[in-house]
C-alpha cells in the first residue's frame, strides 16, 4: 500500500478533493504520533467506514502548558509510517508548527483565533490541571476538519472528556462530521495503551496496573447495586496503588457532563494520577 506522507495543507486538500470528486468518503484519524494499538484500532475502523483515510500525525503545541512534555513527546515518524502503511492509510498528514499555526506556535498564543469550548466541559477533570489544554485540542481538531474536510472522525474512548468535547464542538459549531467514538484498547492487564506508557519505569509500569484495576472494581461493585459514589470511591482508592498520585476520580453524567452522587447506567467514571512523573487518564462507563 502506498501510503502518502504529506506535510503540506494545500497537497492534503487537494488530494482530499480528488477523492471526494470521485464520490468516496473520507476519514479522518487525528493523533499525536508514536502510534500503537489504540490509533491503529481507530484506523481500523476509519478504513471500515471510509473509501480514504487521512490520519493526522501533529504534536500540537498549543495544547500543552509550559511545563508540561511538549519537548521529550515521543516522536517516530519511520515506525508510524509503517504501521499506517500496513494499516491501508492513503494519506499522513504531518505538518510542521509553523506550517500550521505560523511563527507564533505556543500556549497562550495572543495571535491565533481560538476554539474555546464552555467552562464547565473544560475546567473540570483533564482541563483543571491543564489549563488551556482544551482549547488548544477543539483549536487544532477544528483547524485538521477544515483541511480535511472529512465525512468521518475517529476518536478513542480512551480521552473520554476529549471526545465529549469534541462531539459539543462539531454541534455547537453544526459541523458536518460524524464523530466516531472507539474503545479503549487495553494491554493484557488492563493497562490502557497510551503514548506516555513509554515513560515508565518497570516499577511504575507495576503499579499502573491498578488505575485500571480500581475501575473495574467499582464496574463490579455497580453492577452488584452498589450506586452510592463515597462508596464506590472508597472502595477504588483500597485499590489503587499507595505510590499513585491520585489528580481525580469523578463519576459524572456522560451525557451532560455533571458530577452525580449516585451511580447509573451510563455515569463516566474518569480518573487521573501520576504514577512518578508520568501523567495517566482512563475511565469506564458504568
Ligand atoms: P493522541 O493521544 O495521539 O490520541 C489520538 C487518538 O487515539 C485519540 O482519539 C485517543 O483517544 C485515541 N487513543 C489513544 N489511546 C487509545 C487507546 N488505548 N484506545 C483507544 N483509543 C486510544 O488525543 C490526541 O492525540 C490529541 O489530543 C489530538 C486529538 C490528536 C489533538 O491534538
Amino acid at each position: 500500500m502506498n501510503t502518502i506522507l504529506s506535510n503540506n495543507i494545500v497537497e492534503v486538500r487537494k488530494l482530499v478533493k480528488e477523492q471526494k470528486k470521485e464520490g468516496h468518503k473520507i476519514a479522518l484519524v487525528p493523533t499525536m504520533g508514536a502510534l500503537h494499538a489504540g490509533h491503529a484500532s481507530l484506523i481500523k475502523k476509519a478504513k471500515e467506514i471510509a473509501d480514504f483515510v487521512v490520519v493526522s500525525v501533529f504534536v500540537n503545541p498549543i495544547q500543552f502548558g509550559p511545563n508540561e512534555d511538549f519537548d521529550k513527546y515521543p516522536r517516530n515518524m519511520d515506525k508510524d509510517k509503517k504501521l499506517c502503511e500496513e494499516l491501508g492509510v492513503n494519506v499522513i498528514f504531518a505538518p510542521s508548527p509553523k506550517e500550521m499555526y505560523g511563527e507564533n506556535s505556543s500556549l497562550n498564543n495572543n495571535e491565533l483565533t481560538y476554539v474555546c469550548p464552555p467552562y464547565n466541559v473544560v475546567d473540570c477533570l483533564c482541563g483543571k490541571s491543564r489549563v488551556g489544554h482544551f482549547d488548544g485540542v477543539a483549536t487544532v481538531v477544528m483547524k485538521l476538519f477544515n483541511i480535511v474536510q472529512p465525512d468521518f472522525a475517529c476518536f478513542g474512548q480512551k480521552d473520554a472528556q476529549q471526545l465529549f468535547i469534541i462531539k459539543k464542538m462539531v454541534k455547537d459549531l453544526n459541523l458536518d462530521i460524524e464523530i466516531v467514538p472507539c474503545p479503549i484498547v487495553r494491554e493484557e492487564d488492563g493497562l490502557a495503551l497510551s503514548s506516555r506508557n513509554a515513560y515508565l519505569s518497570e516499577q511504575e509500569r507495576q503499579q499502573a496496573i491498578s488505575i485500571s484495576k480500581s475501575l473495574f472494581y467499582i464496574k463490579g461493585l455497580f453492577e452488584r447495586g452498589i450506586s452510592d459514589v463515597s462508596i464506590l470511591f472508597d472502595s477504588a482508592i483500597s485499590v489503587l496503588d499507595k505510590n499513585l498520585n491520585l489528580e481525580y476520580l469523578e463519576f459524572r453524567n456522560y451525557s451532560n457532563f455533571e458530577k452525580v452522587n449516585n451511580a447509573s447506567e451510563g455515569t463516566l467514571v474518569a480518573i487521573a494520577v501520576k504514577d512518578g512523573n508520568t501523567r495517566l487518564i482512563d475511565n469506564v462507563i458504568l
